[in-house]
C-alpha cells in the first residue's frame, strides 16, 4: 500500500469512528451470537429461528427515527447476511436509514489453558480474510469482546495478556482491512466485590490493552473503546451514579490515550435505568474524548419483552427501543 493511500485509509477510519461517537448519538449493540439470541428469545416465549431472529433485529433497525439517537448497530454474522422484508440486506438498510453497519468478528470465548476459572476469546484464525468479506458485505466497523473475571485473585495476569494481545491483533487486522474496531475489553460485573475493587482491575486491564493496541500500530484515532463502567459488583451494595461516573473517567484518563475517537461503554447486564443514570453522571466529568453508549441489553430488553414474536406488537416493540435510545441520546446531548 503505497503512503497516500495509507493516509487516505487512515483519514477514512477516523471519520468513522467519530461519526459512531459523536452528534450525541450512540452505538446499538444488537449483535447477541445465535445461541445467545435464540435463548433470550425463548425466554421471551418465541420460539427460537432464523426468520424470528431476523424478524427481531429489523423491528429493531427500522424503529422510526433511530437514527436520530443511534449512529451505527453492531450485528452478528447471521444478521450481516440477512435481508429485510424490503430486499435490502441489513448492511444496506442500515447504511440506507442513517447509521453505520457494524459486525461482531470474535467467535466467543474458550477456557484459557493455564488460567483455571477463565476464558480466552476466539477468533483470530482467518480474521484478515473475514474482515475483508465483511467489508465487502458492507460493515464499516468491528467489534471484539474480551472478558475478565473478578475474583479473589482474578483476573489473571495471563488472562490479562492473552485478552489484550488478541484485541491488539483483531483491531490492526480491522484497521488494515478499512474497518473501525469497538474495542470491547470488558471486566464483568458478576461479584459481591466493591467499586474500589472494580476500578483496579479495570485499570490493569484497560493499561494492559492500550499498551498492547500501541504495540500493534493500532491507530487511536480511528477506533472506539467499549468499557466497562466501573461500578461495584452486581452483588455489593449499589454506588450513586456519582460515584460511578467519578471512578469511571479516572481509570480511564489513567490508562488510554487522549487521542482516542472516543469511548462508548457497556450496560453490563445493569437495568436500563441504572445504566443510563451512570452514562448521565459520565457525561458531566471532563474527558478527553467524547463519551456515549454501545448498549446491548439496556436497549433492548424491553423491546424483545413487549414483542414476544407478535407482529402486531411491532409498532410498540420499536417505540420501548426508541424510549431507551431517546433516555441516553438525551444524556449525551446534555452534557455535550
Ligand atoms: O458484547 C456485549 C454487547 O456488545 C454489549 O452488551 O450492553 O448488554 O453489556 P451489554
Amino acid at each position: 500500500m503505497t503512503r497516500s493511500t495509507r493516509a487516505a485509509m487512515d483519514g477514512g477510519l477516523r471519520a468513522t469512528a467519530r461519526r459512531l461517537v459523536t452528534g450525541g448519538r450512540g452505538i446499538l449493540a444488537a449483535d447477541e451470537s445465535v445461541r445467545t439470541m435464540s435463548s433470550r428469545l425463548e425466554d421471551a416465549g418465541v420460539p427460537a429461528s432464523a426468520q424470528q431472529r431476523c424478524a427481531y433485529r429489523e423491528l429493531l433497525v427500522t424503529a422510526p427515527g433511530l437514527a436520530e439517537g443511534v449512529s451505527g448497530v453492531i450485528l452478528c454474522e447471521e444478521t450481516l447476511r440477512q435481508h429485510l422484508a424490503d430486499g435490502r440486506s441489513f448492511p444496506d438498510g442500515i447504511a440506507g436509514l442513517g447509521m453505520l453497519p457494524g459486525i461482531k468478528v470474535d467467535t466467543g470465548t474458550a477456557p484459557l489453558a493455564g488460567a483455571p476459572g477463565e476464558t480466552v476469546t476466539t477468533g483470530l484464525d482467518g480474521l484478515p480474510d473475514r474482515v475483508g468479506e465483511y467489508a465487502a458485505l458492507g460493515a464499516r466497523f468491528a467489534k471484539w469482546r474480551a472478558v475478565f473475571v473478578v475474583a479473589d485473585d482474578l483476573p489473571s495476569p495471563w488472562a490479562i495478556r492473552t485478552g489484550a494481545h488478541a484485541l491488539a491483533r483483531y483491531a490492526a487486522d480491522c484497521q488494515a482491512a478499512g474497518l473501525v474496531p469497538v474495542v470491547e475489553p470488558e471486566v464483568l460485573a458478576d461479584g459481591g466485590h466493591p467499586l474500589d475493587r472494580t476500578a483496579a482491575v479495570t485499570a490493569r486491564v484497560l493499561a494492559a490493552v492500550a499498551t498492547a493496541l500501541a504495540d500493534a500500530g493500532v491507530d487511536p484515532a480511528g477506533m472506539v473503546l467499549k468499557p466497562n463502567m466501573v461500578t461495584a459488583g452486581a452483588g455489593a451494595s449499589v454506588r450513586t451514579p456519582a460515584d460511578v461516573a467519578r471512578a469511571t473517567v479516572e481509570v480511564l484518563r489513567a490508562t488510554v490515550p487522549d487521542d482516542l475517537a472516543g469511548v462508548a461503554f457497556l450496560s453490563g447486564g445493569w437495568s436500563s435505568a441504572t445504566a443510563a443514570a451512570n452514562l448521565a453522571a459520565i457525561r458531566e466529568l471532563p474527558a478527553p474524548w467524547p463519551t456515549t453508549f454501545s448498549f446491548g441489553r439496556a436497549l433492548v430488553n424491553p423491546a424483545l419483552h413487549t414483542w414476544r414474536g407478535d407482529p402486531g406488537a411491532v409498532s410498540a416493540a420499536q417505540e420501548a427501543l426508541l424510549v431507551e435510545v431517546r433516555r441516553n441520546t438525551a444524556t449525551t446531548r446534555a452534557a455535550a
